[in-house]
């Protein structure tokens, strides 16, 4: 079955066809980086107008480079939510018009079920059940996965996501947008310990976090230094990154012991961290646990994980697309991905 998939809910427009019978992947995509860069973040407007550019034109490379005729796609899966309106009715829109003219199903995909299965494209992938940790731009969420389609929240942020934290620090730091890499890269040259920032909720017994307090703990480092010479910088980068990684690991580790389980799945574009990962890594193998995270260029926004996503739901539809066909397809900028059929 080829899965021809389509996210634009945010700042990236991808586009991937999955091709279900050898696992592999076709994608294309196109970052907003420098677009939205000016502003220090997303800009709505200009990220509806700039998906509405360069998805057909992906789309046609992707078949292009994959050697597939549009007749040949057996389903369409896309991102209906959460994320921007606009940004999504634009990946919807061309989604229901192409479903129609080839008379194909189209899916509806959560854009955190793409994230949180895109570890499965990988190897070694986990099998579930698995703990994920869903650390995005827009979401902290901890997630007990029993099967596709099936996640129950153990735990998330209260305020800010950690990378939206990231972006903000990013921001004070005069660094650029998106901020996670470039904080990540300027910790590396920081002296652990330099200063010391909050852990936010680290003793709290539940696993849920918060980021906020952390973000304006990093706004007094910075008013407080005054003039910020690049090893200051550096160091505020370095406690900031230690602070973020030390809460997601210790919580990822309480929710493994609650549930029993052994296997870690990280995802998301936080997920892409390598302070996070080596920590993760160290502290899961020392209790006999297993960590997965996608394939090095799924960690971000992409099409090959919404394609993927598609094509779990068909096959749990009994193979059979056309018993997709039929509903049609709503945004749905708000999405519980605990409860994906209701609303
Ligand atoms: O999953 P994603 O690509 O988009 C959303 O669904 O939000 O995540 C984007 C977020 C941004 O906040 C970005 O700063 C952060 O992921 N990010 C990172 C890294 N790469 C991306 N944060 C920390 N370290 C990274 N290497
Ligand atoms: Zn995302």
């Amino acid at each position: 079955m080829r899965v021809l998939g389509i996210e634009s809910s945010c700042d990236e427009t991808g586009v991937a066809l999955f091709d279900g019978t050898t696992r592999g992947w076709v994608h294309a995509l196109h970052s907003q980086i420098d677009l939205h860069q000016a502003y220090g973040g997303v800009v709505p407007e200009l990220a509806s107008r700039d998906h509405v550019r360069h998805l057909l034109p992906l789309i046609g490379q992707v078949l292009d480079r994959a050697g597939c005729g549009r007749e040949q796609i057996d389903a369409i899966a896309v991102t209906a939510g959460p994320g921007l309106a606009g940004a999504l009715l634009v990946g919807c829109g061309v989604a229901a018009a192409l479903g129609y003219a080839l008379r194909r199903p189209v899916v509806a995909v959560h854009h955190l079920e793409g994230h949180l299965l895109s570890p499965l494209l990988a190897d070694p992938a986990p099998t579930f059940p698995f703990i994920c940790l869903l650390v995005s731009g827009g979401h902290t969420q901890l997630l007990h996965a029993r099967a596709p389609g099936q996640y129950a929240l153990l735990g998330e942020t209260l305020d800010d996501a950690a990378g939206e934290a990231f972006d903000k620090t990013a921001q004070m730091l005069g660094l650029g947008y998106p901020g996670g890499p470039e904080v990540s890269r300027l910790a590396q040259f920081g002296i652990p310990g330099a200063l010391r920032l909050p852990r936010p909720m680290l003793e709290s017994a539940t696993l849920d976090m918060s980021f906020s307090g952390l973000k304006t703990a990093v706004l007094t480092a910075v008013r407080r230094a005054g003039n910020l010479c690049e090893q200051v910088r550096a160091d505020i980068a370095r406690e900031f990154v230690d602070a973020v990684v030390e809460v997601l690991t210790a919580k990822a580790l309480q929710a493994l012991g609650q549930t029993a389980l052994s296997q870690l799945v990280v995802a998301g574009g936080v997920g892409a961290n390598a302070q996070l990962r080596a920590a993760l890594d160290q502290a899961i193998a020392s209790r006999g646990g297993r960590l997965y995270y996608p394939p090095p260029d799924l960690c971000t926004d992409n099409g090959a994980m919404i394609a993927y996503a598609g094509f779990v739901r068909l096959s749990q539809m009994g193979q059979d697309p056309q018993a997709a066909r039929g509903a049609p397809i709503r945004v749905r900028p708000r999405w519980d991905l605990c409860n994906l059929t209701a609303g």
